[in-house]
């Protein structure tokens, strides 16, 4: 068992191959954090615990008179609130008598074989092959009877540990809960170094690393979505740490809306970390016997540097999150129309454009927005999902065996979480939308959200996606989202229970994945927020590849796949290959470059194919070809950032290791050119150091010691924006 319970220190001990987790109950029965890194053998740390009579330190009453006991300072499993701790915390409840008082003592613990899960929301899951364990422990406030129980799953040999929490009002009052993290852990010092993943639409998961500093540093989401903005996704790392080297935990929240991940330096120089839902706008009211859980908090630590963290993720997500048949098999090279057409189409046109991209090698053919209702552009028609046979004569049936005729599978584009007011269903439903009575509505992209916490609305939609994936052969389905949600208010909610709509959506976004992810499993979904808006663990339990970015420009893709990869495997990242100038910066560069940039995910085009000459369609299936070749390489290896795109103008470089590190990719873009340049050179990650490899198409064989000691050269001939891609093989097992 990775979990134990050493009845004479009264620690809980959680083991992973290659770190620990201790945890104490004190003589009072709160539950005090000991230590969470690196693995040690002691199972009796008590000594990290060195209390002092400080001022302004409040004593609870159970510590009599002795003043050295005070949750201000005591490193908290799961903070009280009210009592004393003024950091930000874990839980914020309003009593029956209207007190904010949370002060859980444990009462009861248990270890079991495998993984929990979550109801109605995604989580991990423990496949046969993998051990795994779950601890729960009960923390009750005497008075009030209300009760959080903790969740802590182990994965032993995967070294994570997931969190989440369950509150139940135990008592014989209404309460209510207003803020509930899925995890807080509390730190003995704060020397550590903060890196996040802000963004905006176009530009997501850009790079931020920062000194933690004194107060309260917080980024989260209140949008309704993870968000294009920040990603549910930090690290805390030692100082100096790096990619190869140093201390560093992750935390990544299974959550798709409104987010809340903080650092909090305090007064002693002491460091928490809370992740969970954000309390901004949120608030449930708990009757008597009622439950709630906390979304999963999927927790890593490495000594091995940021990269060591990445793999963990990496084969995590891989392996115990996507649901989906398509999480482990190689995913089709699509075609995608939006870029090629936007609204303006017809079936003439859009055979035509899959006719041409059957000679690139594809093998799948999307038809992006534009499709039903009146939608001729984005001010109309979202909500009527019938199609529009103006411009599809024949249907999307009669479209799609049109397309399978060419020898490829077809998918379509949908955004079933939206209307347009200019639509029959609208029209017929305006209660159906998030919107406050007798306010103005707030409009985005010209369109309302429709209200995921009804069950109505719900049942409709799932019907609407039924419908549409059961007339007509398809094998792929675009699952979009475009606007931020503002106005939230829903009509079958009293006033009290206001506060719990945005969760109460999310809750029914999962609903409808669930049945329609059930009843189509041979669909494969990806999900899009406007590109990457919503790209998190719990979108990837459904949908096991997202739209990355709006943004297709290859040089900008560097930096968000940059920031995109320390979380999320390289094959749940759709890139696609589209035209030049690019339609979103301006900026061209070669075919060569946009291919080698897009097979750092999940390849595909986006372009008008009619428009490209034989020799470059030839080129495209050369890539695909390519591609093809190198997929489990690619999907499936680890994974090493060879550069960082912030801080080395001259070149962006990546590379994928097989996982018995006898093959490997790597791939170079050049972003800066200089004259009378000095020598660049390359250097290799992750290989066998006393093995031999050759590079495919040169001479000689190395070790792996030389290429990750010295690298390899980066010819010279490289031109600005030209990429370069090596093929490395092992020759001979050991030198
Ligand atoms: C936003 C998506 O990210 C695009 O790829 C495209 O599907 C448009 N929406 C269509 O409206």
């Amino acid at each position: 068992m990775a979990i134990r319970y050493q009845a004479d220190s009264n620690t809980f001990i959680l083991e992973t191959k290659d770190c620990s987790y201790l945890m104490k109950v004190s003589r009072y029965g709160n539950l005090l954090h000991l230590y969470y890194g690196k693995r040690i053998p002691d199972s009796d740390v008590d000594y990290l615990l060195q209390l002092q009579d400080r001022g302004f330190s409040p004593n609870p009453n159970e510590a009599g008179n002795d003043r050295t006991f005070s949750l201000d300072f005591l490193q908290q499993e799961f903070s009280t609130d009210g009592k004393g701790d003024y950091r930000s915390p874990s839980i914020e409840v309003i009593n029956g008598d209207g007190s904010a008082i949370f002060s859980g003592k444990v009462v009861d613990y248990q270890i079991d074989k495998g993984k929990y899960r979550i109801e109605g929301m995604p989580s991990l899951w423990a496949a046969d092959s993998d051990r795994a364990d779950t601890l729960k422990i009960r923390l009750e406030d005497r008075e009030s009877r209300a009760s959080v129980t903790l969740f802590y799953g182990v994965f032993e040999e995967k070294n994570i540990i997931t969190r989440s929490v369950r509150f139940e009002n135990g008592g014989n009052q209404l309460l209510n809960l207003n803020r509930l993290m899925s995890a807080t852990v509390d730190y003995r010092d704060s020397e550590y170094d903060l890196i996040y993943f802000p963004g905006r639409h176009m530009m997501e998961r850009e790079f931020e690393r920062t000194p933690i500093r004194s107060g309260l540093h917080s980024i989260g989401s209140s949008r309704g979505t993870s968000s294009h903005q920040y990603n549910p996704f930090a690290i805390v790392c030692e100082r100096d740490a790096g990619e190869d080297h140093g201390g560093c935990w992750g935390y990544s929240l299974v959550y798709s809306g409104n987010f809340l991940f903080e650092a909090e330096k305090d007064q002693f120089g002491q460091l928490r970390i809370n992740m969970g839902i954000n309390p901004k706008h949120f608030s449930f009211e708990m009757k008597p016997g009622e439950t709630f859980w906390a979304p999963e908090a999927v927790l890593a630590y490495s000594d091995q540097g940021f990269s060591g963290l990445t793999h963990l993720y990496h084969d995590i997500y891989r392996e115990n999150l996507c649901r989906s048949p398509y999480g482990k098999r190689p995913r089709p090279v699509l075609i995608n129309s939006w870029e090629a057409a936007y609204f303006d189409f017809d079936e003439e046109k859009i055979l035509e454009i899959a006719r041409a991209s059957v000679d690139m090698g594809v093998d799948l053919f999307v038809l992006d927005d534009g499709w039903f209702g009146k939608r001729d552009d984005d001010n109309a028609g979202l909500g009527d999902w019938t199609v529009n046979r103006k411009k599809l004569k024949d249907g999307i049936e009669g479209l799609s065996e049109k397309i399978h005729e060419m020898g490829l599978q077809f998918g379509i584009w949908i955004e079933p979480e939206m209307v347009s007011e200019d639509s029959e269903l609208y029209r017929a439903h305006p209660e159906w939308c998030l919107r406050a009575p007798g306010r103005p509505m707030t409009r985005g992209r010209n369109q309302l959200v429709l209200d995921l916490s009804r069950e109505d609305v719900c049942g409709y939609l799932i019907d609407v996606l039924d419908a549409l994936l059961s007339n007509a052969r398809i094998e792929y389905l675009k699952w979009d989202m475009n606007r931020s949600i503002s106005d939230v208010w829903s009509g079958l909610l009293p006033r009290e229970r206001q506060g719990e709509a945005m969760h109460r959506y999310v809750l029914g976004l999962y609903r409808i994945l669930e049945e329609i992810t059930e009843k189509h499993p041979q669909v494969l979904f990806c999900g899009c927020s406007g590109g990457g808006g919503r790209y998190d663990p719990a979108m990837l339990y459904y949908q096991p590849e997202i739209w990355c970015s709006d943004n297709t420009d290859a040089v900008n893709r560097l930096k968000i796949q940059y920031g995109t990869s320390f979380a999320y495997p390289v094959n749940t990242m759709e890139a696609h290959v589209s035209v030049c100038p690019n339609h979103q910066t301006g900026r061209s560069v070669s075919l060569k470059t946009r291919g080698v940039v897009a097979m750092d995910g999940v390849l595909g085009y986006e372009l008008d194919s009619r428009k490209l000459s034989e020799e470059e369609k030839a080129f495209c299936r050369r890539q695909v070809e390519f591609y093809k070749k190198h997929y489990r390489l690619i999907a499936e290896g680890d994974y090493y950032r060879l550069s960082n795109p912030y801080e080395n103008p001259r070149y962006t470089a990546w590379q994928h290791v097989s996982k018995d590190r006898r093959e490997s990719l790597v791939s170079l873009v050049l972003t800066d050119k200089e004259g009378n340049a000095g020598q660049l050179y390359v250097k290799l990650k992750g290989l066998d150091p006393d093995a031999w490899y050759e590079v495919e198409g040169k001479e000689g064989r190395y070790s792996g010691a030389l290429f990750m000691n010295a690298g390899i050269p980066v010819p010279a001939s490289l031109g600005e924006y030209e990429s370069i891609q090596f093929v490395l093989r092992t020759v001979q097992e050991k030198k």
